[in-house]
């Protein structure tokens, strides 16, 4: 099978998968950060194929969604890799990249890094943030039933990982806890010049937000 044919077919599994997924963690999702991977690897010195197979296959099995199980991913993606003809070191990177790409609050220390990581999880990152990102933001907090904004509840940015998955705060403190910190911490030159865009279209957003909450 040819590197293409791999990619599709990961693809493919992928969209079955997120099948019944909510709507900011569902294969448009998937499709946003493999197209904004692949921009952002024209500038990295980063294996393509491992970039493209770790941004289509880096939230099946989110640990959001299996009560924090985080092995159920690289699991589910080397057997599917490993299936499909593909090489040991390859599998083990993209499980490598699965595992360190996620946020989990950003108090954890990172120990996994590549260039396809740093690519991967930068192509995540943009779309946390942003006019998607507010639009993802919303959308899981009514996922999971969450106010909008309670001015009484003060945004936590020291939460450790456990803390911040189960965080039952409003929408708007995931602003303060994640989505702002974010433009900080890329990887990538490309990816920080996109986020810095991102960053001001949330701060005045959340300026018109405010305005409008006191009746403005
Ligand atoms: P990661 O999957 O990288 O650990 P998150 O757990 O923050 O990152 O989840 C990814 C996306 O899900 C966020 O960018 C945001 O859109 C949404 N999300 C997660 N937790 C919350 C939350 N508490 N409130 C609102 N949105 C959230
Ligand atoms: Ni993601």
């Amino acid at each position: 099978m040819t590197n293409r044919e791999i990619i599709e077919k990961t693809a493919a599994f992928v969209r079955s998968e997120l099948k019944n997924a909510e709507g900011g963690h569902d294969w448009w999702h998937i499709e946003r950060v493999w197209n904004n991977a692949r921009t952002l690897a024209r500038s990295e010195p980063a294996d393509l194929f491992v970039v493209e197979l770790a941004a289509l296959l880096h939230d099946i099995a989110d640990h959001k969604f299996t009560g924090g199980d985080e092995s159920a991913g690289p699991a589910k993606a080397r057997e599917l890799l490993s299936g499909l003809g593909v090489e040991e070191s390859v599998i083990s990177h993209v499980e490598q990249i699965m595992t360190g790409v996620s946020f989990k609050g950003g108090n954890v220390v990172p120990g996994f890094y590549s260039p396809e990581l740093g690519v991967v999880q930068d192509a995540d990152r943009l779309d946390a943030i942003g006019a998607i990102g507010i639009a993802r933001a919303f959308n899981y907090g009514g996922f999971r039933g969450r106010e909008m904004h309670n001015p009484s509840i003060p945004p936590e940015t020291g939460m450790s990982a456990e803390q911040y998955r189960r965080s039952t705060a409003p929408t708007i403190n995931h602003f303060y806890e994640k989505l702002l910190l974010l433009k900080d911490r890329m990887n990538t030159e490309t990816g920080r010049r996109m986020a810095e865009q991102r960053h001001r279209f949330m701060e005045s957003y959340l300026e018109q937000f405010y305005r409008e909450w006191s009746g403005g």
